[in-house]
């Protein structure tokens, strides 16, 4: 028997809906599987225990956190706490306490869900995006001075260091190797940002040494959207900075039909922590409660982290059965369907002890 600890930490709005859908899932390929087993342990981490306790997590939260396998993340965000408080309370200090330096995002479309593109069918569009995400715009380096007064300063410092690009653009290019097209496109501002932008570029050119199966090319970010709108066939992999991929990557989870579906991994390539897995969304109060939560994300993210436990069998197992559920048209109303986030669930669990 193969037992993983896995930390679930469903926090906000839908986190806790879509995360309980994830772990149902778990304990039926657990079911079916009969090798492997996951021990979930449940943190009731985020904005309600902020609004009790004044943090979003215990100050010893990453200490408890670190002799787990890996992590199941929910969402943060509440309408009535600041963003950057629970995003910085939390989901932040876990991916960069950890080390998670690259983030995996990967896109396609699924069977049975309609793109907005209409030159764009299931094949057409088959993207990861890695996201640097441990420094870039999202380090927190800046400050505010003479706050309030008119002359009020607000600075916002990107970091850029070659460790910190050499390990990313050297996850990305192994990933790209992986893939059948060995295609790998490295996005930039490079024109307006002549300093730490440039300084992606040359990174790139020299870890491509390295990997001379693999054809690269450089985007600026602004043409980036546009090619990914009008040419989603001729992109594969994607590396990109912080702050570029994660509004790519939004973009990316809309051409597939929907944020719902949209997964994402938060890993620590030496495996020194646990990496930690969640839906792209946000918690999405306008749905909150209502049981109609796309858990399709969630699942996803569930596939990527059996990958990273060594589970390829089993992740492969449930990324069929999502598939074969979509396809047969059992989608919540953020896909064009009216299934409940529950009856999406029992579809995906029916179909994971359907098959062989
Ligand atoms: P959001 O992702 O929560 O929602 C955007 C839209 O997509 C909403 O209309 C929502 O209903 C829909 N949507 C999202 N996930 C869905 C799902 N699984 N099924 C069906 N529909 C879904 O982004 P929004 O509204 O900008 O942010 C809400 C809160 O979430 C804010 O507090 C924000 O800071 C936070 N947030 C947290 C993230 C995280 O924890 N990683 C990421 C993005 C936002
Ligand atoms: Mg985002």
């Amino acid at each position: 028997m193969r037992e993983y600890s896995i930390a679930s930490i469903p926090a906000d709005g839908i986190g806790p809906e879509v995360i309980a859908a994830g772990e149902v899932v778990l304990k039926s390929l657990e079911q079916r599987l009969g090798d492997v087993r996951f021990n979930f342990e449940t943190f009731d981490w985020g904005s309600d225990h902020y609004k009790k306790h004044g943090v979003m997590m215990p100050a010893d939260g990453l200490k408890t956190l670190k002799k787990f396998d890996a992590i199941y993340f929910g969402a943060v965000g509440a309408p009535d706490v600041p963003d950057h408080v629970t995003l910085w309370g939390l989901r932040l200090p876990i991916c960069q306490g950890f080390d998670q330096y690259a983030n995996v995002r990967p896109t396609k479309i699924l069977p049975g869900i309609t793109p907005p593109l209409r030159n764009c069918g299931p094949g057409d569009l088959d993207w990861v995006i890695i996201r640097e995400n441990s420094e870039g715009e999202y380090a927190g380096a800046g400050g505010r001075v003479h706050r309030g007064l008119p002359e009020e300063v607000g600075t916002e410092v990107s970091i850029f260091t070659r460790v910190g690009v050499t390990r990313v653009m050297r996850y990305a290019f192994r990933l790209a190797q992986s893939r059948p097209r060995k295609l790998l496109t490295v996005v930039t501002k490079s024109n307006a940002q002549r300093h730490g932008m440039v300084m992606w570029d040359e990174i790139a050119a020299e870890v491509a040494q390295e990997f001379s199966d693999v054809t690269w090319d450089k985007m600026l970010v602004d043409a980036m959207t546009v090619r990914m709108t009008l040419k989603p066939q001729t992109l594969d992999t994607i590396v990109a900075t912080n702050l570029h991929a994660d509004v790519l990557s939004d973009l990316a989870g809309a051409l597939a039909g929907s944020l719902g579906v949209a997964p994402t991994a938060n890993i620590d390539p030496e495996r020194r922590f646990p990496s930690m897995f969640e839906p792209i969304h946000g918690s999405a109060f306008d749905i909150t409660g209502k049981g109609i939560a796309n858990p399709v994300a969630s699942f996803w993210t569930a596939a990527q982290m059996l990958d990273h436990l060594g589970e390829a069998d089993a992740s492969a197992r449930l990324m069929k059965a999502v598939e074969q559920v979509t396809g047969a048209g059992v989608l919540t109303p953020d896909v064009g369907g009216t299934a409940t986030t529950k009856e999406v669930t029992d579809a995906v669990v029916d179909a994971i002890h359907g098959s062989n």
